[in-house]
């Protein structure tokens, strides 16, 4: 069923995955379209950010935030319509960046809602490059990874939201910028799109041999956002004082227990104590939610300028979120996942 004015299609955690989730981790509900009280706004979902964190959502293992509880709506971020507004700083057709959930309508006081120009073509762009993810790429880079001209930046799940823009600014400040990525089309798409100098398949048997080939000069900056064999063939080609922003780990978001295998940990704090490595790992709006203005200002400027390029995996239909994001997991998503939930 689509969209329609009288129900509020919701996407509800039915579940908690045990690994990886599945379609029975989510169930569908409707309820009526709320009606918005003196001080509120009632929204109206046009699309809806899928992205990595949403993982440990799912899950009641402590962490930096709290968890989706069962029953309760998934959460994430919105781009919406203002439907109707009794509060005093929202018009009817206004365009918000909120977090309303995986759902078709939410109530808000307005805590936490942006505006955004309704005339934007593109406003789902505030929910990538120009938004979280953007900004998690601009400030993990360039305020912890410090990345000086000629040095050599790695970084994986190069060509989705967060990597393709880490690659981009590393070669605007005049680095070697190397990708890793899942597949021969996305690893092209790196290269040839978004201008990196080289991008190896993080499913290749060799990629510890290809990642010390394309980066001759060893590393000085890995964006770690993955963990697990890449990162395993990041360790020995760090340079002495490489810097390795701590961004996530999505190759373990599903783990129920340690790996398998030696433990490694001595090889990581050696490495670590010998080459004087900084490992910092952050929570972009803990962290840096002072400076999104500052980013945002530079973002803009580049893309009018055609510096920075974005892709997006725009999927129709709100029924589709949970198959989407459980692709997420998987790397089927090929640029920033968003799911249209009406046209704007
Ligand atoms: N610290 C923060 O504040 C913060 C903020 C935003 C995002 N993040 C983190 O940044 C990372 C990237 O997020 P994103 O939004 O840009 O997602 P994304 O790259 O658009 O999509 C996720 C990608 O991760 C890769 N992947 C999935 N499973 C994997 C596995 N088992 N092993 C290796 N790679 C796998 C896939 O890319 P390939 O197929 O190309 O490998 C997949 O397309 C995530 O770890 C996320 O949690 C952190």
């Amino acid at each position: 069923m689509p969209q329609s004015n009288t129900v509020n299609r919701r996407i509800i955690l039915n579940s908690r995955p045990v690994g990886a989730p599945t379609a029975e981790n989510f169930r569908s509900g409707e309820i009526v379209v709320p009606v918005p009280s003196a001080g509120q706004v009632l929204l109206r979902t046009l699309y809806l950010s899928l992205d990595p964190y949403m993982r440990g959502r799912m899950s009641d293992a402590p962490s930096y935030a709290a968890p989706v509880a069962i029953g309760a709506v998934m959460v994430g971020s919105t781009i919406s319509r203002v439907e109707a507004s009794r509060h005093p700083a929202y018009q009817p057709g206004d365009v918000v960046l909120g977090y309303s959930g995986w759902q078709d309508y939410a109530i808000s006081d307005g805590t936490g809602l942006t505006m955004l120009d309704a005339r934007m073509t593109h406003p789902s762009l505030a929910l990538g490059v120009l938004g979280m993810p953007g900004f998690t790429a601009y400030m993990g880079l360039l305020d912890i990874g410090q990345p000086k001209a000629g040095e050599t930046v790695v970084v994986a799940a190069a060509s989705g939201a967060v990597g393709s823009v880490v690659g981009q600014v590393a070669k605007l400040k005049g680095c070697r910028a190397v990708g890793i990525a899942g597949g021969v089309d996305k690893c092209r798409f790196v290269v040839n799109e978004l201008g990196f100098d080289a991008c190896i398949d993080r499913r290749s048997a060799d990629l510890p041999r290809q990642l010390a080939v394309a980066c001759p000069k060893g590393i000085d900056v890995y964006f770690e956002s993955v963990g697990g064999a890449v990162f395993d063939a990041v360790l020995p080609l760090l340079n002495v004082s490489a810097r390795v922003p701590l961004c996530g780990l999505i190759a373990h978001y599903n783990d129920t227990s340690l790996p398998q295998g030696p433990d490694r940990l001595g090889l990581l704090t050696r490495t670590l104590l010998t080459k004087r490595i900084k490992m910092q790992g952050f929570i972009i709006f803990d962290d840096y939610g002072h400076r999104y203005g500052e980013f945002y200002q530079q973002m803009s400027a580049w893309l009018a300028e055609g510096r920075i390029k974005y892709r997006e995996d725009i999927v129709d239909g709100l029924e589709n979120a949970p198959d989407a994001f459980i692709g997420l997991l998987e790397g089927k998503n090929f640029g920033k996942l968003v799911v249209r939930i009406a046209q704007d």
